[in-house]
């Protein structure tokens, strides 16, 4: 939609009195989006969950989007074609956008296969509030993984447009933290972002100990 569209609905945006500002000092962190990308099966949900429970314990305001569960609701009348999952990130970038308005570290977990709708994301939000992270994981240890049993429906031809085997998938090109899922255990995994996170100066407790 241009502007024109959006002069032409008579759509005006509305100013909130209680600013990202004054919600980010109330609750002494600042809100920032931890996009984290990769191969079904490379752990993004699982680590997502454990950072969010960290956070969580040290008093910050912390909150998982996750591509299975907004598929339930919010998604659920997308598929997996390649317009499908852009608009599937799209939706999140704008959910994304309004959480960390409201003051909120907004952890996503989506494969996102696409740099072109990650890239759109971090320019909706502007670069220092999108942090991007490559869940880096062999796709023969996700297959050999296979929680879901989704690699092998997909291998039997069962599942079509499988992220990875029939569906591409393009990697970060400039990511700011890589994680080799295969190689880390979880809590290591956690660490690294939560210890950026401090980097950032976006959180600090991990120094207080
Ligand atoms: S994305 O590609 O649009 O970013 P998203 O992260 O929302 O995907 O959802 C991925 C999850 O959907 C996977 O973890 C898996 O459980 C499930 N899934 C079902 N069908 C597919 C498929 N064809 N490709 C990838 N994931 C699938």
């Amino acid at each position: 939609m241009n502007d024109e569209t959006r002069h032409n609905r008579n759509i005006q945006w509305h100013r909130a009195s209680v600013t990202r500002m004054h919600r980010q000092v109330q609750n002494g962190h600042s809100s920032v989006i931890v996009w984290l990308t990769g191969l079904s099966g490379a752990g993004k949900s699982t680590i997502a969950n454990a950072v969010a429970s960290q956070l969580h314990n040290n008093c910050c305001h912390a909150y998982v989007l996750d591509g299975d569960n907004l598929r339930h609701g919010l998604n659920g009348d997308l598929g997996f074609s390649d317009i499908d999952r852009s608009e599937n990130i799209r939706r999140v970038g704008e959910v994304a956008k309004l959480l960390i308005d409201a003051g909120v570290i907004t952890i996503a977990a989506f494969i996102s296969p696409f740099s072109k709708d990650r890239d759109r994301v971090r320019a909706m939000v502007g670069p220092d509030d999108f942090i991007e992270i490559y869940c880096r994981c062999p796709i023969e240890v996700c297959e050999q993984r296979d929680v879901k049993g989704l690699y092998k429906k997909a291998q039997s031809g069962e599942l079509r447009q499988f992220t990875g085997l029939t569906s591409a998938y393009e990697p970060p090109e400039n990511p700011d933290l890589v994680l080799d899922t295969d190689q880390m255990d979880l809590a290591s995994t956690v660490h690294q972002i939560l210890a950026l996170l401090e980097k950032k100066q976006l959180v600090a407790f991990l120094s207080r100990g």
